[in-house]
């Protein structure tokens, strides 16, 4: 069964408790949380004091994206602020550094995840994938939530799945960026387990009949 995670970049902000506690209702099985630093990627978004809050209010299991360079710098407090996983960009920092940050999230005794930007290729989370429990294949570019998904990420997402399956069966595959009840099933055919979704799932009125359509796929 694939897992839905809404992003709650497109959350409303100024309600965010009773935001999440309306996806939680509907049926979402984890939070993702989006960090911007304006440097990685042009925008900026959130951070600790919000993910601290946030671990204050809900059990749910929180997926945090770091989309800020060297993330080595703040793996620990991001675990400390409530993560139950912590997602960073290989593009983000050295291999010895990307490495780093993975095993120090492993040592706060969470959950690790991997992510590539879309012109990075499959190959590039080779190193990685016995430290990971998860890996991301973002099918935007990162930075803002309501873009268009792109199909040409489906081959990827089928290289990451064959090259999980033969040394890390257990990892999770997600997907980020465009995903709507059509596109959905283009990923879950490729073998994403876990569908991030903004817009398809906070940009609709009834979050409920949002998560069925993806979980349809
Ligand atoms: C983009 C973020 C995404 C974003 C997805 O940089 O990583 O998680 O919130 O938004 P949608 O689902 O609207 O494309
Ligand atoms: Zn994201």
């Amino acid at each position: 069964m694939i897992k839905v995670a809404p992003s709650i970049l497109a959350a409303d902000f100024a309600r965010l408790g009773e935001e999440i506690e309306d996806v939680r209702r509907a049926g979402a099985d984890m939070l993702h949380f989006d960090v911007m630093d304006g440097l990685f990627v042009p925008n900026i978004s959130f951070g600790i004091p919000v993910l601290k809050s946030l671990r204050r209010s809900t059990d749910m299991f929180l997926d945090v994206h770091l989309m800020i360079d060297r993330p080595l710098r703040y793996a620990e407090r991001f675990c400390e602020a409530g993560a139950d996983l912590v997602n960073v960009h290989v593009e983000a920092d050295s291999p010895e550094n990307i490495r780093a940050a993975l095993e120090k999230v492993r040592a706060c005794g969470k959950k690790t995840g991997i992510t590539l930007k879309p012109a990075t290729p499959a190959e590039a989370a080779a190193p990685y994938l016995e430290l990971a429990d998860l890996v991301l294949v973002m099918t935007v570019e990162p930075g803002f939530g309501g873009q268009s998904f792109m199909a040409d990420m489906l081959d990827k997402l089928r290289r990451v799945r064959a090259m999980l399956d033969a040394v890390n069966p257990a990892c999770e595959l997600e997907v980020d960026g465009g995903v709507n009840a059509q596109t959905a099933a283009l990923c879950a055919d490729a073998g994403a387990s876990v569908l991030v979704a903004g817009s398809a799932v906070f940009g609709k009125p009834d979050r409920a009949a949002a998560i069925a359509a993806l979980k349809q796929a």
